[in-house]
């Protein structure tokens, strides 16, 4: 019941989909090699929510971003997860309702979130199938 088994063998490099776990959307993305390196490049004191994208993948999956799509600012579902979406001034995610920027890990960078958009728990059973929850 609280948990969610998803397939990504279809999510080439540079794709997302979106999802949900417990009623609320979920984003699962699959970072390019550049999106990596720009996310892996931005010091810590630039963050407003120091994070680095190790703390926020799986040891040897860093190319896999599982997050909410649930805007820290007020729950607004940010755009970037579908084919042909803005995905803002740092390439990962923007939320329209208040212009909230999130980079390549999902990082908040612009605007007024709080907060990086959250990693739920979650599990590889294989190398195509994720358990969310
Ligand atoms: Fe996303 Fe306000 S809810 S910027």
């Amino acid at each position: 019941l609280s948990s969610t088994e998803i397939d990504i063998s279809a999510i080439q490099s540079g794709q997302a989909i979106k999802t949900s776990w417990r009623k609320q959307p979920v984003f699962v993305r699959n970072l390019t090699p550049v999106e990596i390196a720009e996310a892996k490049k931005v010091p810590l004191s630039d963050l407003r929510d120091p994070q680095t994208l190790d703390e926020r993948t799986k040891p040897g999956k860093e190319n896999w971003l599982i997050t909410l799509g649930v805007c820290t600012h007020l729950g607004c579902v940010p755009l970037g997860a579908a084919e042909g979406e803005p995905r803002g001034d740092y390439g990962g995610y923007f939320c329209p309702c208040h212009g909230s920027h999130y980079d390549t890990a999902a990082r908040i960078r612009k605007g007024p979130a709080p907060k990086n958009l959250f990693v739920p728990p979650y599990e590889f059973n294989s190398d195509t199938v994720v358990t969310i929850g």
